[in-house]
C-alpha cells in the first residue's frame, strides 16, 4: 500500500477484535512517530502504552466531558466501548515548555498532532485500526498514569485488529472549498 492509499484508506475504528497486537508492529507504530518533525525537533511527546485490562477499563469509564464545553447533544464518546476492548490504548502526552510558541500561536499541539497522523497511518499500513480520542477527563488520566502536572494529555489511541470494515468515511469539503490559487478564497 503506498502512501496516498493508507492515507486515503486511513478510517477511524472505534471496535475491535479480541486479537492481540504483535510487539513488533507496536514497536514499528512507536518508531513512526518518533521520526515525527517537531519544533526545532525538541520532540515534546511522550507515549504511555497501556494493556493492562482494569486500567483500559477505566480509561474508558473516563472518555466523557460533562461540562458545557461539551458539544450540544452530546451523549457519550462513541469511542467508549473501543477503549475498553482494543488490546492497547496508547497515551499521547505533551510537554508545552518543550515546543515552541510565536505570533501567539503554541506549536505543542501541532507537534502532537503531526504525530498522531504518523502512528494512524502506521497503523493503517500495518491493518491496524485506530482513533484519535480527544475527550477525556485529563485530571483522571493524570492521576492513574502517575503522569506529572506540567504534562498535558492530547488524545487516547486504542490500536487493535479492527472489528469493523469502512469502505468509506464521513465526507470532505470540496478541494475547490478549502485550497486556492495565489490569493484567500480564488
Ligand atoms: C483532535 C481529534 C479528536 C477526536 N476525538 C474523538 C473522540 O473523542 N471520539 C471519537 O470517537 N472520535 C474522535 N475523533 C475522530 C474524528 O471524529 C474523525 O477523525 C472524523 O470524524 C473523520 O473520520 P475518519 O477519521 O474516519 O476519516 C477525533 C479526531 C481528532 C483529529
Amino acid at each position: 500500500m503506498d502512501i496516498f492509499e493508507t492515507i486515503r484508506t486511513r478510517r477511524s475504528v472505534r471496535r475491535f477484535m479480541d486479537k492481540p497486537v504483535e510487539e513488533d508492529k507496536l514497536q514499528a507504530i512507536l518508531e513512526a512517530v518518533r521520526q515525527a518533525p517537531s519544533w526545532a525537533n525538541l520532540q515534546c511527546w511522550r507515549f504511555i502504552v497501556v494493556k493492562d485490562p482494569a486500567v483500559k477499563e477505566k480509561i474508558s469509564e473516563i472518555s466523557y466531558v460533562e461540562s458545557f464545553f461539551a458539544p450540544k447533544g452530546y451523549k457519550a464518546n462513541p469511542s467508549k466501548k473501543g477503549l475498553a476492548e482494543a488490546p492497547v490504548i496508547i497515551v499521547a502526552c505533551a510537554d508545552p515548555s518543550q515546543s515552541g510558541t510565536i505570533w501567539g500561536q503554541s506549536y505543542y499541539m501541532t507537534d502532537m498532532g503531526i504525530a498522531a497522523q504518523n502512528l494512524m497511518l502506521a497503523a493503517r499500513a500495518l491493518g491496524l485500526g485506530t482513533v484519535f480520542v480527544g475527550v477525556f477527563d485529563e485530571e483522571k488520566i493524570h492521576s492513574m498514569l502517575a503522569i506529572p502536572p506540567n504534562i498535558r494529555v492530547v488524545g487516547l489511541f486504542p490500536v487493535g485488529y479492527p472489528l469493523e470494515k469502512k469502505a468509506s468515511g464521513p465526507a470532505r469539503k470540496p478541494l475547490n472549498e478549502i485550497a486556492f490559487y495565489e490569493k484567500w478564497g480564488a
